[in-house]
């Protein structure tokens, strides 16, 4: 087995970027780092902050900021993006041009009962709504977005999202 010292996991809102990648980051004795974060930690403000303060755009830039710094430091990491942030400024090729990426497919029926009831401050883009406005922003999330996504190196379910299950979907790919 060849594991790639760079694994970036891409996909909606709740696909379970974070929790998978901070468990899998664990069991290659590999560094997890969560985009999020590090720019709340490097700016010193919350995500909800900065959209709300300084505009979803300056966020998207900061996204790519860190992006870069971070594929372009030390190897042996697992690193989270925000849901986004294949999305904009070709982010997609770069991820691609410097690490292993991998889309953590999950249908929308299912991201659907996973976001309503898990809202927290790092996720502006639904504050504010209903769950039926939440539904209609995720349908159109994910019809904007999916072909970012699918142009990942590596495509695996994350429909159970048991850390057994992701583990051995994903080494079958390595
Ligand atoms: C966003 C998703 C969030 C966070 C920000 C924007 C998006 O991350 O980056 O609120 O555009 O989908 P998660 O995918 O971890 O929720």
């Amino acid at each position: 087995m060849r594991v790639p010292m760079k694994i970036v996991l891409v996909g909606m809102p709740g696909s379970g970027k974070s929790t998978f990648g901070m468990q899998l980051a664990r069991q290659l004795n590999f560094v997890f780092f969560d985009l999020d974060k590090i720019i709340e930690e490097e700016t010193g403000k919350s995500i909800s902050y900065i959209f709300e303060h300084d505009g979803e755009g300056k966020f998207r830039e900061l996204e790519t900021i860190y992006l870069e710094k971070y594929l372009g430091g030390i190897e042996g990491f697992v690193l989270a993006t925000g849901g986004g942030t294949p999305c904009f400024n070709d982010n997609m090729e770069l991820i691609n041009k410097k690490s292993i990426s991998v889309f953590l497919d999950v249908s929308l029926e299912e991201i659907y009962k996973r976001i309503p009831k898990n809202q927290s401050g790092k996720r502006p883009m639904f504050s504010g709504l209903d769950e039926g406005e939440i539904i209609l922003k995720l349908k159109n999330l994910h019809a904007d977005r999916e072909r970012y996504y699918r142009q990942a190196k590596i495509i695996i379910s994350g429909e159970d999202i048991s850390t057994e299950h992701l583990m051995s979907e994903l080494m079958t790919f390595f």
